[in-house]
């Protein structure tokens, strides 16, 4: 756990067949319709161009009236996203009207040249649907047809279901005991992605993937990923602040949590940074005065330092926190890049015998499976049975973010987690080109964000787990 951090993301499919019980109103949907699967007129399916999702795609035939045909499924009556994956290696637009049982929806729809038959990209097209069966046409306005038409995705998510998403069920948190607990007094687990760093990644922190995130994934939290140094908030403060709000104020209108993290990493003592942590916390806090879904995490990776320093960093900086918000759970760090010491040979009892005097607290811990091993493990098991733990980042692979994936020993930290309702964000959600990235590279450039497509092998293990029922009791 050691070095520039890079986490990583999951998988989706038919997600919308995996409810969550406890949530109510549960009108979250995205499937993907292959055109190679759909009704064809005057088109032929080919697979001669890569980079095509399914078997196949479909070349329509050279002029005015050629169309694909889809019969869609929507679980409710309402507004739905059509999301048209295709290919024009032409410079001009191949116009096509769009419409949804058999009304016209979209009049001469732009498919502009992508470059090449190889190089895919979307459109977007805004509609209603009604509840069940519906079909999509799409066809073609112009005499050169319609481009290469790879799958139309549908979405019929569309934002936060009132009286069900995570912050709506939960409320707000609560440190209780060695747990983290909701507003019923109930110990929860909440599951989720962090960002990469914002001063390079923010492009894939947008209002498509975070609707991925919330409808697609149905993660529960998003760790806001803002670093310290290496072009981070010492840069520019104002300009990473309101960045981090806004991304704040996204989450928060998804029905998610929005964890805070101060990503120190380099100088690895808190104390460097602690006149621009008291600045950055307090203005998110008085920003964000009343919102019930945030946590704060004060110390992303400490290193070089022992644990009475970072204690006492913190206690230093809680005071000021507290000052302006009382009520948000705050994470503190641990000795050796949030190792609870182990990476430095220590363990987690100098956490345990010396905890921060300050209330509602957690501490965190950090593990990347592919080079931690039973020993890291058996701390973070021990200590959550002493303290309050959160995993704000863990990757599938090696500490660099990047390798090969041992998801055996992943699968062991997350039966453990789940066990022990020790709540996760995993790194990172990004394209990034590191095997720890969720998404492959250039998946940010314009989505499309939903399903296992745009997944790295990383990215799909993880969002299968996120993507698994809650257990968040109310009563
Ligand atoms: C080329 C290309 C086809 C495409 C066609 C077209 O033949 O290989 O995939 O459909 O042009 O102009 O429509």
């Amino acid at each position: 756990m050691r070095g520039r951090r890079l986490s990583l993301i999951l998988p989706a499919i038919l997600v919308s067949t995996l409810a969550q019980p406890t949530l109510a109103a549960e009108p979250r949907a995205a499937a993907d319709y292959q055109a190679e699967n759909a009704t064809v007129s005057q088109g032929v399916v080919e697979s001669n161009h890569t980079g095509y999702s399914g078997t196949g795609f479909v070349n329509y035939d050279n002029l005015v009236g050629s169309y694909v045909e889809w019969s869609v499924t929507a679980a409710q009556a309402g507004p739905a996203t059509l999301t048209f994956r295709f290919a024009n290696g032409t410079t001009a637009n191949r116009a096509m009207d769009i419409a949804v049982n058999g009304s016209l929806v979209g009049d001469d729809v732009a498919f502009t040249g992508t470059g090449a038959w190889t190089t895919w990209q979307t459109a977007t097209v805004s509609v209603n649907m009604v509840a069940g069966a519906n079909t999509v046409r799409a066809t073609a306005a112009t005499a050169n047809g319609g481009p290469n038409v790879d799958r139309l995705t549908v979405d019929t998510g569309g934002g936060p279901t009132p009286d069900g998403t995570p912050v709506e069920v939960n409320g707000q948190l609560s440190v209780c005991g060695v747990k983290l607990c909701n507003q019923y007094g109930n110990p929860i687990q909440l599951r989720g992605m962090s960002t990469h760093g914002l001063q390079w990644y923010s492009q894939c922190v947008n209002d498509a993937s975070l609707n991925a995130l919330a409808n697609d994934w149905h993660a529960d939290i998003v760790r806001i990923s803002m670093y310290v140094q290496e072009g981070g908030y010492e840069t520019d403060p104002q300009r990473f602040t309101d960045l981090v709000s806004s991304i704040i104020d996204k989450v928060t209108a998804r029905g998610m949590y929005a964890l805070v993290d101060w990503h120190m990493l380099d100088p690895g003592d808190p104390h460097y940074n602690l006149a621009r942590a008291k600045t950055f916390f307090t203005a998110i806090a008085q920003r964000h005065n009343g919102k019930k879904n945030l946590l704060y995490e004060i110390a992303n990776e400490p290193s070089g330092v022992a644990w009475s320093r970072i204690r006492s960093y913190a206690e230093e900086l809680i005071p000021v926190i507290r000052a302006s918000d009382p009520e948000t759970p705050i994470l503190v760090g641990t000795r050796a890049w949030s190792s609870l010491g182990v990476s430095d040979g220590a363990t987690e009892t100098e956490v345990v015998n010396n905890p921060v005097r300050a209330s509602n607290i957690m501490y965190t811990f950090h593990f990347y499976a592919a080079s931690h091993g039973d020993e890291y493990l058996n701390a973070l098991s021990r200590a959550a049975d002493r303290i309050p733990m959160f995993v704000t980042e863990f990757g599938t692979q090696t500490y660099t973010g990047d390798g090969g994936n041992n998801f055996t020993m992943s699968q062991r930290y997350l039966d453990l987690m789940a066990a022990k309702k020790i709540s996760w964000t995993n790194w990172n959600f990004s394209d990034d080109f590191r095997s720890g990235a969720v998404f492959k590279e250039g998946v940010c450039s314009g989505g499309p964000y939903t399903g296992t497509s745009p997944l790295k092998p990383a990215g799909v293990w993880i969002r299968a787990r996120v993507n698994t029922p809650d257990d968040f009791p109310t009563d």
